[in-house]
Parts: C-alpha cells; structure tokens; sequence
C-alpha cells in the first residue's frame, strides 16, 4: 500500500508539467512572441523610447492610426460549417505572380533604428516567405545593397517626389538596373504629418545622444552598444546627392517638408511612366474618387492607406474604404489594403471584403525589434498558418471561395 506522502507525490506527477527552461536570449524572446501584440511589447522594452515611439505612433490625437486596428477589430466572420474543407490552399496573386499569401511587406524608412541589419533584415525574411518586399526611399540600405542581399526577392521600390526631379529619375534607373518589379508612388505626403510623439521627444533621424536621452540609452544597453557599433545610419539611397544623407540628426519634418514636391499631381504619374516601363502602384489612396482616377490612369494598382495613421489624422479607417473601392474599381485594378494589420484573420476579412492582397509595416518592425531577423520569419510563419486555421474554420479552403457573406457588417 502506498503512502500518503507517495499518492501526493504521485497525483503532482500526473498534474505537474515543466516547459525546459530557455536560457539562450533570442530563443526566449521568440517563445514568447505569440503574437504581434507580444512583439510589440517586447519591441517597447528594448527599444529606446524614442525610437519606439517613432515607429509605434500617429498624427495628433492617433485616432486615425488606431481606428485602422479598430476596423478590423468590429467586424465579425460569419462561418460556415460541414463544408468538407481538405487541404487549404493560402496563396495569393500580387501584380499577377503567385505568393505564399497575399501580402506585401509595406516600406518603412529608417529601419536600421529597429535592428542593425535593417532592410537586409526584412528583405531577406520577404524572400524566404515568399512575399514582396518594398524598399523605401528613406532606407538605411541602398536599392543595391538589399538586391545584393535578397537576389531571389520580388523587390519593389517606393518613391516619394522630391523637389529634385533628376534624383527621382536616378533612383528609379537604379532600381530598374536591380531588376525590382514595380514603384510604389507614395501620395500621401505632401506635406509631413504632425507626430506629437516625436515632437515632445524632439526626435531627430538618426536619433541623437544628447542630455535627454543618454539615460534613455543607458536603460536600453543592447540598442545602444549595437547603434553605436555599427556603420553611421544615412539616407542610404541618397549618399552623396546633396540633399542631405541624414548622417547628421535632422528633424524629419524640416527635412521633407523642404525636400519633397508639395506640388506632386496627376500629370505626375505621366512622368514617373516615361522612366518606367514596369507596374506602378499608387500608394495612400483614401476615397473612392481618387481611386476611380487611379484605375482611369490605367496604373497596376493602388494601395489604400493613410500612412499608417501617420498622415491625416481622421482620414478614414482603412478597411471601411475596401469594400467601397472594390465595388467602384474592382476588377480593373488590384486593390491593396494597407494598414492596422495584426493578425492573419485581419488579412482574411480584407480579402473577404474585396482586397486583392494586403500590405503592413509596424507589425514587421516589432518583429524586428523584438527578435531581429528571426523574428521576422517567425511573425509571417504565424500569420501564414493564422490564415490557413482561419479558412479552414470558415469553412473554405482558398481565397478563391471568400466573399462578404463571410462578413457580419455586410
Ligand atoms: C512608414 N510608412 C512609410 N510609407 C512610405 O510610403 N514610405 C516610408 O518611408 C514609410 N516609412 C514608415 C516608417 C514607419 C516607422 C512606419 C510605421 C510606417 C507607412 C507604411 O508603408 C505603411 O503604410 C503603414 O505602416 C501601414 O500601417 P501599419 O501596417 O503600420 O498599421
């Protein structure tokens, strides 16, 4: 007959389960980042505070950049059961080519702030997932370095309008010489938004050292070591063209609002089609309207965006424009949603809504800032099975058989 003591030690035993213990730092911050929102915050303890407010914040009051996340966040699926879903196929079609799934990874100037590696980083995770990566004019790496880095990538490059024409024209030579697929004409800049985050930081690019944030740096050794080891963060697409690399701190929104084309229009879009004979997508699109005049233009695509809520504040929600957009343009043009992507069912509802792909950039830089290179790859590993559990209890098994039936708000 067993003890007491023996029955107790062995109903903890039947009960009790111990995960081994991870010592290595990356391995620990990889298990524990489950979701976006864990990357976010671990992003938020290593970053300094500056730099993860740049990236985390909007325009003034940020409700625009929250009402994105929102968006998503009231609408409900409605799923079907017993439909006899087997094997579920995620892929999408961007510009007409097949992806792992329908998403492009969006350009994020500055990402060297994140992670030294920074849009090697990124471009590198893009090509092993199987999905484009767009490189912003406002990189810490050049359009040649990040080919260099990724040869197999689908590669886009964004282009803001400089006051500068001949360097616009130069950078898009050069991306066109790096076989990248397609432009992304960004037009929601015309002028720079106001980031009351940055401002009462006086955040400059790159961030600078001074009084304010040594003890900043100081909590947030790693970054800093690593900042300040490695080559000085620039403008790496415009070293050596005189408008300024960024390699002494400058406030961004001096620097763009007196470097970029205010007066960018239409006729525009004419011009940047005389330099390039590839697709051109037309980035920050918010109204139906514009979006008619896009599809009119006869141009590839248009990505629905307001920056990330880092524009105009109260510019719409970004997923309330798809369903509108689709029914007015779609099936002339494709039609990106970008903005307040979280998760992979958030892909699945804009898909559902009529997207034909999607697009996002804060929930890459988390990944990069909580678990660098890693990271990355594991956010899209966790979003491409989100998609696939997410049709399968839908009960479909592609894109291909969603509609808005699947949508509660329709
Ligand atoms: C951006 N975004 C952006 N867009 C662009 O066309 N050129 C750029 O250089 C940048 N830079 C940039 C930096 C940072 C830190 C962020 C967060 C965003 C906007 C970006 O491409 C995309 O539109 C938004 O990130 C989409 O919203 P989510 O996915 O961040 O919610």
């Amino acid at each position: 007959m067993s003890s007491p003591l023996l029955r107790l030690r062995e109903s903890l035993a039947s009960v009790l389960q111990f995960a081994p213990l991870e010592f290595r730092p990356l391995q620990r911050r990889l298990r524990r980042s489950v979701s976006v929102a864990d990357m976010r915050r671990l992003s938020k303890r290593r970053l300094p505070r500056g730099v993860f407010d740049y990236i985390d914040g909007g325009a003034e009051d940020e409700r625009t950049l929250n009402a994105n996340c929102d968006a998503f966040a009231k609408v409900r699926f409605r799923p079907r059961v017993l439909q006899g879903v087997g094997e579920i196929n995620v892929a999408g079609r961007v510009l007409g080519e097949t992806t792992a799934f329908p998403f492009i990874m969006a350009p994020t100037g500055f990402t060297r702030i994140a992670d030294p590696q920074g849009e090697l980083a990124v471009a590198r995770a893009a090509q092993r997932a199987g999905l484009p990566y767009t490189l912003s004019t406002l990189a810490t790496r050049s359009i040649e370095e990040v080919r260099a880095a990724a040869p197999n990538a689908r590669l886009w490059f964004q282009v803001y309008a400089w006051r500068n024409r001949e360097l616009v024209a130069e950078m898009v030579h050069r991306a066109a010489a790096c076989r990248y697929e397609a432009l992304v004409l960004t037009v929601d800049t015309a002028v720079f938004g106001r980031r009351e985050r940055d401002l009462r930081r006086g955040f400059s690019l790159p961030p600078k050292i001074g009084p304010e944030t040594l003890i900043d740096g100081a909590l947030h050794p790693e970054w800093t070591l690593s900042f300040l080891r490695s080559e000085p963060i620039r403008f790496a697409n415009v070293v050596g063209t005189g408008v300024g690399d960024g390699s002494s701190p400058v406030d961004l929104a001096g620097y763009i609002n007196s470097q970029f084309e205010p007066g960018l229009s239409w006729s525009d879009v004419e011009w940047l089609r005389s330099l390039w004979s590839g697709p051109i997508i037309i980035k920050g699109i918010q109204t139906v309207e514009d979006a008619r005049i896009a599809a009119d233009f006869g141009v590839a695509a248009i990505a629905l965006s307001n920056h990330g809520g880092r524009q105009l504040d109260d510019a719409p929600a970004i997923f309330d424009l798809v369903a509108p957009v689709a029914d007015a343009v779609g099936g002339r043009i494709e039609i990106v949603c970008d903005g307040g992507i979280r998760r992979g069912s958030d892909i699945v509802k804009a898909m559902a809504a009529g997207a034909t792909s999607c697009m996002g950039g804060r929930a890459y830089l988390y990944a990069l800032g909580a678990a660098g290179e890693a990271g990355v790859d594991q956010l899209l590993a966790t979003w491409r099975e989100d998609i696939r559990r997410t049709l399968a209890l839908l009960g479909v098994s592609s894109f291909a058989e969603l509609d808005r039936s699947y949508l509660s708000t329709f």
